[in-house]
């Protein structure tokens, strides 16, 4: 655990961290240029990890900030999408909303990078998402009453094909990709971005029933089957609720319209836009595949899917969390 980087300034609290993080145990992960380090066991790349760290420690509150949280593939793109035409429906309709012409990701940018820029959050846009563990987010925001965290979960088999998909898209062309056998074995011992994702999930599911007020827990596969009824429990979470109005007006209906996978990925800048400006080619794409629940029935052997349940099963036995809604029928 690094200490004291609380009062030092910021370059010399990077530098801290990034002497700390050389210290930390290290694999390959799914390629071999990007390796893995553990950190309060959790497996994750370098640059997720420095931007964790700092946070842990230096990360301010606001009241009113809102932190959206995720596993990678569970379902982040889409919960900043809802979450961003939630907070501003009153400043823009479904018509001029920058989700049409800036992406989702652009709309909500990550915590990383936060210790360089003065304030993270946008004006008005309380919103603030990282792929952090639970007891990885910052102290101040564990110690805070005032800060609301969301997380969103999906079935560890449809996010182990997401991301292997993902992983395939974004490597270097000259890499040649992993195996899915490789990757698959790896995940189930716990190696992947974030994992092992039962954990991830567990830390933020325990948290949810500890502090219902505090933490809200989503499935990528309830808000897929039943969009209207979560939508509008998340706009209440976060402290924006739909008027009896807006529910009569079709309000919810529109903004769940508006984010579905259909209506962003069939955009331009979702089709040929780039996430960073140095990026050789489109990659807002890559963010979206098929969003579709059951899609590792296309993927996933019998034999791979039983050995994953099954890991699953036995972690999350006993904690009132299971994936059963997941069969891939809807
Ligand atoms: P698939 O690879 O199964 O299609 P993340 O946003 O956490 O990176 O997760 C990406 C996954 O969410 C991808 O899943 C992607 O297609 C899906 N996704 C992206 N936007 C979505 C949306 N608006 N609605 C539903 N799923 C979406």
């Amino acid at each position: 655990m690094i200490a004291d980087i609380e009062e030092l300034s910021s370059a010399e609290a990077i530098e801290r961290v990034v002497e700390f993080m050389s210290t930390l145990p290290t694999e390959n992960g799914w390629n071999s240029f990007q390796p893995l380090r553990l950190y309060e066991g959790f497996w994750t790349f370098p640059h997720f990890l420095e931007s964790i760290i700092l946070a842990q420690h230096r990360f301010k509150p606001k009241p009113g900030d809102i932190f959206l949280c995720s596993a990678p593939k569970s379902g982040t793109t889409w919960l900043k999408a809802l979450s961003f035409a939630i907070v501003t429906r009153n400043l823009y309709d479904t018509s001029n909303s920058p989700l049409l012409t800036k992406g989702p990701h652009h709309c909500v940018p990550n915590m990383v990078g936060f210790e360089y820029k003065p304030d993270v959050r946008q004006p008005g846009i309380p919103l603030i998402p990282t792929h952090a563990p639970y007891h990885c987010l910052p102290k101040s925001v564990l110690g805070s009453d005032d800060v609301k965290v969301v997380y969103i979960c999906r079935d560890p088999k449809d996010a182990f094909v997401s991301m292997f998909h993902f992983a395939a898209n974004r490597r270097p062309k000259e890499n040649e990709h992993i195996a899915i056998e490789e990757a698959f074995e790896l995940f189930c011992l716990g190696r992947s971005v974030f994992g092992p994702a039962w954990d991830h999930i567990l830390g933020y599911w325990k948290a949810s029933q500890e502090r219902p007020e505090k933490v809200m827990f989503l499935k990528y596969e309830e808000l897929m089957n039943d969009s209207e009824l979560y939508v509008k429990k998340l706009a209440e979470f976060i402290g924006y609720p739909f008027s009896f109005e807006e529910e009569q007006g079709g309000v919810v209906k529109k903004l769940i319209d508006l984010c579905s996978f259909e209506n962003l990925s069939n955009l331009d800048v979702n089709k040929t836009g780039k996430r960073h400006e140095d990026d050789d080619e489109a990659t807002n794409k890559t963010f979206f595949i098929k969003g579709k629940v059951g899609d590792w029935q296309n993927h996933l052997t019998p034999e791979m899917a039983n050995r994953l349940d099954n890991i699953v099963e036995q972690k999350l036995s006993g904690t009132g969390l299971s994936f059963e809604l997941n069969n891939g029928s809807s």
